[in-house]
């Protein structure tokens, strides 16, 4: 619960902090940072150091005030039919935004201005006209997390949203997969905190949340 207390001011300094969720579930460490406390040099860091995805997870409800769908949910296809998910129940994956002040959307100051907006929104859902604000499609990745968060879904979109609640921050962070360029994987635990240690940022273990909210 050290830990766990100290990625909490980790995320309040607007710092990284890495969550590996569990070996029988995806076996993945995200990076991750508080959302609105992204900056073009984070989304660097998030694109070269993790390498993985760019996703802004949402709590339950911010995504219902934004009236923000599951994406199988949206998205008329055949293809959506079906969870066949290796290791969970269903995908967090909701739309995918860009903030409308950006111009393609993928550079890294694009992206740190969506996300960072993505996180001042999710702390006054109320006062913001999402629609007026953010356009869909576009280069950052919406997720929701499940309405009872760990008791219902044990993926990072719930242990980040989790975290973020648990440090009295708007629940909201950016969360992106650590991927290993020399293997073709999934960043090894072993290699993930080897980062951590090297950067001096924590490093959890979903077990660790787990057993910090018991
Ligand atoms: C999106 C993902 C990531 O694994 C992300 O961590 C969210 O997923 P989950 O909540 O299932 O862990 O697949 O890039
Ligand atoms: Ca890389
Ligand atoms: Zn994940
Ligand atoms: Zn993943």
């Amino acid at each position: 619960t050290a830990s766990v207390e100290s990625a909490l001011e980790r995320l309040q300094a607007g710092e990284p902090i890495l969550v590996h969720d569990a070996a029988d579930r995806e076996g993945e460490t995200d990076l991750i940072y508080h959302a609105d406390a992204v900056t073009p040099e984070a989304v660097s860091r998030l694109r070269n150091d993790a390498g993985g995805l760019v996703c802004v997870a949402f709590e339950d409800a911010v995504a219902d005030a934004f009236d923000l769908p599951f994406y199988d949910d949206a998205v008329d296809h055949p293809a959506t039919a079906g969870h066949d998910l290796g290791y969970d129940e269903r995908s967090s994956f909701s739309v995918t935004v860009n903030h409308r002040d950006t111009y393609t959307g993928v550079t890294d100051n694009d992206r740190s201005l969506t996300i960072q907006s993505l996180g001042e929104a999710a702390a006054d859902p109320d006062e913001t006209d999402f629609a007026e604000e953010f356009r869909v499609p576009g280069h950052v990745h919406l997720l929701r997390a499940a309405p009872d968060l760990l008791a219902q879904r044990e993926g990072h979109t719930e242990l980040g949203v989790t975290l973020a609640l648990e440090a009295d921050l708007p629940p909201a962070v950016v969360v992106c997969e650590m991927l290993d360029d020399r293997t073709g994987e999934a960043l090894a635990p072993v290699d993930a905190r080897a980062y951590a240690d090297r950067h001096d940022f924590v490093y959890l273990e979903g077990s660790d949340v787990l057993g910090y909210l018991d």
